[in-house]
């Protein structure tokens, strides 16, 4: 697998044909599938939810499959979720009441867990609990909606989370989600991202092949 991660984001892809769209994304070279998962309520819309990522396993996805979840509660639905073959589950603390303990059942359930910041939401959701996150997952649009531009905010939070997962030493990975396009993500690897999140950028255009490869050029100019 490559170190940097290209993820599209399914919520911008063609809903009547899942399965072959996702094939297809992978082949074009992506590394994970990003699964957004809105419940109408933390967020103003509504997507999907276990049975689709169960379908997509079925289907023959062995791809990782990221779920984001923006809905609240979250400790009811994440054994589904891990029943269903999700391999990361991210949340936003503000939907958890317990943060540590969501980190913990995520983990209790077989799945790698990440906390999900909005633009706003401050870092010191993390200051206790860096030792149970295998993913940080910045927002750089709010939450809800594909197409959005990318809050150029999140390019000095993302320098600052890097510098928290280096300076802690542990194996955690750094997410960006929301207006990443072939032209700003040099800058969003530059600031410390290695996981790259891409709705639109991708799966409007014709070639998702030619999206990811310009992608990947883009991050090596940043190395
Ligand atoms: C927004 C979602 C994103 C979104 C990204 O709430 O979490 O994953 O689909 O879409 P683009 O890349 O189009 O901004
Ligand atoms: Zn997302």
């Amino acid at each position: 697998m490559n170190e940097n991660w290209i993820a599209p984001s399914i919520l911008s892809a063609n809903f009547a044909k899942l399965g072959e769209e996702v094939d297809n994304v992978l082949k074009a070279g992506a590394d994970v599938v990003h699964f957004d998962v809105m419940d109408n309520h933390f967020v103003p819309n509504l997507t999907i939810g276990p049975l689709v990522c169960e379908a997509l396993r079925k289907h023959g996805v062995t791809a990782p499959i990221d779920v984001h979840l923006m809905i609240e509660p979250v400790d009811r639905i994440i054994p589904d979720f891990a029943k269903a073959g999700a391999s990361y589950i991210t949340f936003h603390p503000e939907a958890s009441v317990h943060v540590d303990r969501t980190l913990q059942l995520i983990h209790d359930c077989g799945c790698k867990a990440g906390l999900v910041f909005n633009p706003s939401t401050p870092l010191h959701y993390l200051d206790y609990v860096m030792d149970k996150i295998d993913m940080i997952l910045l927002m750089s649009v709010n939450p809800g909606f594909g197409g959005q531009s990318f809050i150029p905010s999140a390019l000095p939070k993302l320098r600052e989370v890097r510098k928290r997962i280096d300076d802690s030493g542990l194996d955690i990975r750094l997410e960006i989600d929301g207006g990443v396009k072939v032209d700003n993500i040099r800058d969003i690897k530059a600031a410390g991202a290695d996981t790259f999140v891409a709705g639109s950028a991708i799966f409007g255009q014709p070639d998702y092949k030619a999206v990811i490869d310009a992608m990947r050029a883009e991050i090596a100019k940043a190395e």
